[in-house]
């Protein structure tokens, strides 16, 4: 049960979320928990060298979540999962094979499987919650803790294709061909989506994070009806509120950049963006509307230290400082414009984290 929780310590992230005044950027990085740590790679031999064995483990899941946080001093902790638990629970048989990506033993690709596919029992998907329940107790209110599920669409482009894609042939044939079939996918990814969501909100998550990593691959007009519009309604299902607090929902469209003012109507507190977007002309936009998350190329943290300290400072430049001046506050979290490669130097974010934390209190 998640019972009482410890206070929360830096509640800099929510605040940002909330465009309310920070005494600094709060910072966090997608995939901040992954291979590119030598701890994570020991915690991974430790549980059988798999994914899902880390994944699964509360334990293991726990720890891994809490490595990136003892190396650097993040803002934000996010659940140690994949956005992938939903469609394994819905029977799809995911597997991560050595060295490749994620694969479904049983894609969804004929009127009979899309027909059969259903909202999952969220006891399969129990590991997750005690997971997160676990992590925010070890946490010890550090710092908060985001919980997260993958878009309907993004869903559905792993569902249908099998596994990752580089043209997106099949889910987008069943797309023109079988809008029906399509819709169908949608409408059951975003009711499980909005129910994992809500349950990720119960056992402890104090904000939630939408990965809409396909979208950027739609034509407009397309992205608005297959995706946008569905990711819309997981945002309308989900429980702002939860004991006494508010939990932000960020929603993140890699490559949304053209959609921005659409992305930033449908009800999110917060957007993520990638790093093709102007953080400064976003914010001229959109930014009373909602806060802004973003957008470090990931590709940066290859250079030398300095040059990652000063790309890094750009982009809190790029957002300015974040009080108007008529004395409101608009808000910015820090995050890289995509998750965080395999191969990069981990010391290198060392000197990513400290330039921010050092250049963004100048900044008010
Ligand atoms: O950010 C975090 O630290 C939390 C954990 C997290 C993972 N995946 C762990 C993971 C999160 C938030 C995700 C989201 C996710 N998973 C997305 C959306 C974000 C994005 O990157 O666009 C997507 C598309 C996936 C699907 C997925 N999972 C792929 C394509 C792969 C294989 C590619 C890769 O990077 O290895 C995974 C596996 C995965 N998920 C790993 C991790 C740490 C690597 C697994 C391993 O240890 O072998």
């Amino acid at each position: 049960m998640p019972g009482m929780w410890p206070t929360l310590i830096n509640d800099t992230f929510l605040r940002a979320c909330l465009r309310q005044p920070t005494t600094h950027t709060p910072i966090w990085l997608m995939r901040q928990a992954g291979r590119y740590l030598p701890e994570y790679r020991a915690t991974r031999v430790k549980a059988g060298n798999s994914f899902m064995g880390l994944a699964t483990n509360v334990q293991y899941a726990t720890e891994v979540t809490l490595q990136p946080l003892d190396r650097y001093a993040l803002d934000a902790a996010i659940l140690f999962s994949d956005i992938l638990t939903v469609p394994d629970a819905m029977g799809l048989g995911l597997s991560f094979g050595a060295g490749e990506g994620p694969k479904f033993a049983h894609p969804v690709r004929d009127e009979a499987a899309v027909a059969a596919l259903a909202v999952p029992d969220l006891d399969r998907l129990r590991y997750v919650f005690d997971a997160v329940t676990s992590i925010r107790h070890a946490l010890k209110g550090r710092v908060p803790l985001i919980g997260f599920s993958g878009s309907p669409w993004t869903l559905a482009c792993y569902m249908v294709e099998g596994g990752g894609s580089d043209d997106y042939r099949l889910v987008k044939s069943m797309l023109y061909g079988r809008p029906d079939l399509m819709h169908r996918i949608l409408d059951v990814n975003a009711q499980a989506v909005t129910a994992y969501l809500n349950a990720q909100i119960e056992a402890g998550a104090q904000a939630v994070m939408v990965f809409d990593s396909w979208g950027g691959v739609l034509a407009d007009g397309v992205f608005q009806r297959f995706s946008l519009e569905y990711t819309r309604r997981v945002v309308a299902g989900l429980k702002r509120s939860h004991e006494g607090q508010t939990v932000p929902v960020i929603v993140f469209t890699k490559g949304g950049g053209p959609w921005l003012d659409e992305i930033a109507a449908i009800g999110a507190d917060v957007v993520g963006l990638d790093w093709t977007v102007n953080l400064g002309a976003a914010r001229a936009r959109v930014g009373s509307r909602v806060a802004l998350q973003g957008n470090l190329d990931p590709m940066v943290l290859f250079a030398p230290p300095g040059a990652v300290a000063r790309e890094g400072i750009a982009v809190l430049d790029s957002f300015g400082r974040p009080q108007r001046p008529d004395g409101t506050w608009d808000g910015h979290i820090f995050n890289l414009g995509h998750g965080i490669s395999q191969h990069t130097p981990p010391e290198h974010v060392t000197a990513l984290v400290e330039a921010l934390h050092r250049h963004s209190r100048t900044l008010r």
